[in-house]
């Protein structure tokens, strides 16, 4: 079970109002509490942060903010001695244009650095604001397009992110020796793995052409099929990751189910595990248009993983992280403090319940909830800002729109400060001011008192969490769905040998009268959200009430 910890926001020991190491280390009995077994820490590296650590100046320091490598050395000592484990974020298909590398390659056409990232000339067009078109069409996940005019050498470099994220160069092979230097030099320190930034696009399309209309709609599909991608990871895989004792799990953006294995598969020798992003972002990547949740849609998406991925491709499960907004306002029901309980529950039972590696986001642990934002100087993230730059001055979307927009969806809801208890900005920081706001409903939520209710979120999860551990049929276990069009109640049947289980979730706030297909009958109630009460062993009708989840075993 790995828990991520966005560092910014996790716990801030010296009141500047930024989460740091030390915070974490402060941190880490709650976690092993939990039943964390291993960490995934958002980028701690040197940055100017025009993406919060996401653009790395510097791949061997720590980021001022939050702390010093002693403080790095401290956390992981105290991760280790609690036998957990720690991967940190791999960030290396660009870099920040403040790093050493791009410094210099800017400098000249000649520079030895040149070839470190992806400069190329512009198409002639006297009427164009430095007398050229960019090289071709691609649009940046940032709005605009996705290269930026460098007047001293007068070419274009080529950005998939912020200006400030130029995109390294994979095809020399000096840019991959720093990549796995610099993987080698935390490996050595102690560090377990690499969840790995956006790691599909490394290979780029030989030429760069534009993208036909039809490829725009979903540029990732593109870029995310590089003919070296495979190439370029088994060389990290032969180079460094073969030689520690390691996992890895990319963040798999543009990778189709039909493509996992490539990278998964155990003969590939590529990475551990991915994250796709069919279920946590069904309906659409990015954008933040409204789109409710169809449940049979979404089964059909385990579905489809039990049936595509072979033995050998190892799966991930989880519903949210630092880009989406918080899962119990996304898919939840936060419209009363019992349902917001209930359905953060419930989805906790699912993720803890699906195959493979199960991941949760800090402070889903406690059902925390997207912020109420109301103003754009509000939000702190460079993807809402970059939209209103361009989509609300473009008179594309109106500043209304974008604000609910990105109240409902935006990157920023998983962002605000972790609440830890009831005193001064929940317990986050003693600073007079947050870098990002604190929810105000941290008096209701917060980690402190849902430690003292047994009945809490908290407790749930971890005794949920505590039951996956002791039960490998939750992990590896063949899945089935038992009811794939039902609208309402996802019933799902984990079985490894002889042990099986069934999970029942009612995704909705009416209570339903639903009866086991196939004859089944409830087993013994492991778990439930509303529990021990409820139907007995042995009932093949069961009085489901809103939300309630319950975890059989048969
Ligand atoms: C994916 C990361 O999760 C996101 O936070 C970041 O903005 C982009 N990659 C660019 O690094």
């Amino acid at each position: 079970m790995i828990y991520q910890i966005y560092p910014r926001s996790f716990q801030d020991s010296n009141g500047d109002g930024i989460g740091d190491l030390n915070g974490i280390t402060s941190r880490l009995d709650y976690l092993k509490n939990l039943g964390v077994n291993v960490i995934w820490l958002s980028p701690h590296f040197d940055s100017p942060n025009a993406d919060n650590g996401y653009d790395i100046r510097d791949y061997r320091k720590v980021m001022k903010e939050f702390g010093t490598m002693a403080d790095f050395d401290r956390m992981l000592a105290g991760i280790k001695k609690r036998h957990m484990r720690l991967i940190i974020d791999l960030v290396v298909n660009h870099t920040s244009d403040e790093h050493m590398w791009f410094q210099e390659s800017r400098k000249s056409r000649i520079s030895p650095y040149r070839d470190y990232y992806i400069w190329r000339d512009g198409n002639p067009n006297p009427n164009a604001p430095h007398g050229f078109d960019p090289p071709n069409n691609y649009p940046s996940y940032f709005s605009g397009l996705a290269w930026q005019w460098d007047e001293l050498t007068k070419q274009f470099y080529l950005h998939l992110f912020a200006v400030k994220q130029p995109d390294l160069n994979w095809e020399n092979p000096k840019v991959r020796q720093e990549v796995y230097s610099l993987m080698r030099f935390w490996l050595d320190k102690g560090v377990d793995g690499f969840r790995m930034d956006v790691i599909p696009l490394i290979s780029k399309i030989p030429g760069l052409p534009d993208l036909t209309p039809e490829q725009l709609k979903d540029p990732s599909k593109v870029w995310a099929n590089g003919p070296r991608r495979d190439e370029f990871l088994q060389e990290m895989n032969r180079e460094v990751l073969s030689k520690y004792d390691d996992m890895s799990v990319g963040e798999a953006i543009g990778i189709g189910l039909s493509e996992t294995h490539d990278i998964v598969g155990e003969d590939r020798h590529e990475l551990s595990e991915i994250f796709n992003f069919d279920a946590a972002r069904i309906g659409g990547m990015g954008g933040y248009e409204y789109r409710s949740l169809e449940l049979p849609a979404l089964k059909a998406i385990y579905d489809r993983h039990a049936k595509v991925l072979g033995k050998q491709d190892w799966d991930t499960s989880f519903l949210g992280n630092h880009d989406m907004s918080r899962v119990v306002s996304r898919w939840g029901d936060t419209s009363t403090p019992d349902f917001r309980e209930l359905s953060a529950k419930l989805l906790q039972t699912m993720v803890l319940t699906l195959k493979g590696t199960a991941y949760l986001y800090q402070g889903d642990e406690l059902g925390m909830t997207n912020y109420p934002w109301t103003k754009i100087s509000e939000f702190n993230d460079i993807e809402v800002q970059n939209r209103f730059k361009s989509d609300v001055a473009a008179g594309k979307l109106t500043e209304q729109q974008l604000i609910s927009g990105a109240a409902a969806y935006g990157r920023d809801n998983a962002r605000t400060p972790m609440q830890w208890d009831t005193t001064k900005n929940a317990g986050f920081s003693i600073g007079d001011h947050t870098w990002e706001p604190v929810n105000p409903n941290y008096r209701q939520i917060n980690a402190a008192s849902q430690i003292a209710d047994p009945n809490s979120v908290y407790h749930f999860t971890r005794q949920m969490i505590a039951l996956r551990h002791s039960n490998p049929a939750f992990v590896y276990g063949d899945y089935q769905d038992l009811d794939p069009l039902q609208e309402h109640v996802f019933v799902y049947t984990r079985t490894l040998g002889d042990s099986k289980f069934l999970v029942v979730l009612n995704f909705s706030k009416q209570q339903v009268e639903y009866t086991l297909p196939q004859t089944l009958k409830a087993g013994k109630l492991r778990l439930g959200n509303y529990g021990t009460g409820g139907d007995n062993a042995g009932a093949s009708t069961l009085h489901l009430r809103p939300w309630e989840a319950r975890v059989y075993q048969q």
